[in-house]
């Protein structure tokens, strides 16, 4: 049996899933996602994923297409009609619904809610500890990034930028040069004298799911950590750099704009906190962790 999609209470074969040509979503990008990943047949961080939903929906002044207990119960259910039973994916985009085509609100909203899974394949140690290089884009965005919002043109731009120049992916930068994020992960550095700097979280950066647990990890191994903005040049002399995602998990980041960081392979301080977080997968997977799917 193939791929199931989830379209506004209808779970149907993914080939045919499709929303009306005036839904919101597609016609304004008045809609917001969010990505939750299953380790081991558990959903990762699905709080902390639920809760950022929440926030994204009020700022954008949205309701839930739908209570927060349903959507969990059909989370559930797009896991299991899709097989998913040790990793995976569910993405799920709410957009403020189908109506005729006029930028102000519709006089009364109806939510709509899709939801998409699929299997990823097992985790690669090997694979994860390899470095991939990125580029620096100016950061085109609008100035609410940290708003989950699909209005994602100038990152998929960002991304094929990367890749047409043969680097992995692009890092943005602000007005004063300073790195904002990647074009879907959040941008650390590891400073010469072993601490760590990430963008503070405010309205220029999406607050990563997973920044939120390397931090708690970095923390709770009494790491040095500065949230503030950081300059390419900066990058350039750091002992090491990486990325952080649901789905690229902690990614060591050796190259940028052509220039090495450190030896070219994943540092240390890298390589430490990527085994943590590996470790909080491991318990999530094994369903340690309370009131996770299971
Ligand atoms: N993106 N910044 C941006 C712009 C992102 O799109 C993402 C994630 C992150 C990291 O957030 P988290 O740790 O909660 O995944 C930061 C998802 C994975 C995506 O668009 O596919």
């Amino acid at each position: 049996m193939g791929r199931i999609a989830y379209v506004n209470g209808r779970y149907l074969p993914h080939g045919r899933a499709g929303v009306h040509i005036e839904d919101r979503g597609y016609q304004f990008a008045d809609s917001v996602y969010e990505v939750i990943a299953v380790h081991g047949g558990h959903l990762v961080d699905e709080e902390a994923h639920l809760d950022r939903l929440e926030r994204s929906l009020s700022e954008t002044r949205m309701a839930w297409p739908m209570a927060r207990r349903a959507m969990r119960v059909v989370i559930r259910r797009m896991i299991c009609r899709n097989r998913i039973t040790d990793r995976g994916m569910v993405y799920l985009q709410v957009t403020r619904g189908v109506a005729p085509r006029d930028h102000a609100f519709p006089a009364s909203p109806t939510s709509s809610l899709v939801m998409t899974a699929r299997i990823l394949p097992p985790i690669n140690p090997e694979a994860l500890r390899r470095g991939v290089s990125v580029i620096t884009t100016p950061d085109l965005r609008w100035k609410r990034t940290d708003i989950k919002s699909t209005s994602l043109l100038p990152n998929v731009l960002a991304r094929q930028q990367a890749i047409d120049v043969g680097a992995d992916d692009a890092w943005m930068l602000d007005p004063d040069g300073n790195v904002t994020e990647g074009s879907a992960s959040n941008a650390w550095i590891v400073g010469q004298d072993g601490s760590l700097t990430t963008r503070q979280a405010d309205w220029r950066i999406l607050k990563g799911v997973t920044r939120r647990v390397i931090l708690r990890i970095a923390a709770e191994r009494h790491l040095r950590i500065n949230e503030r903005p950081f300059s390419v040049a900066e990058v350039k002399v750091a002992a090491e750099a990486f990325m952080t995602s649901t789905t690229s998990l902690l990614k060591p980041v050796v190259r940028i704009d052509g220039v090495h960081i450190g030896d070219g392979k994943i540092g240390p301080v890298s390589a430490h906190l990527l085994r943590a977080y590996m470790e909080h997968l491991e318990e999530i997977g094994a369903g340690a962790q309370e009131g996770q799917h299971g």
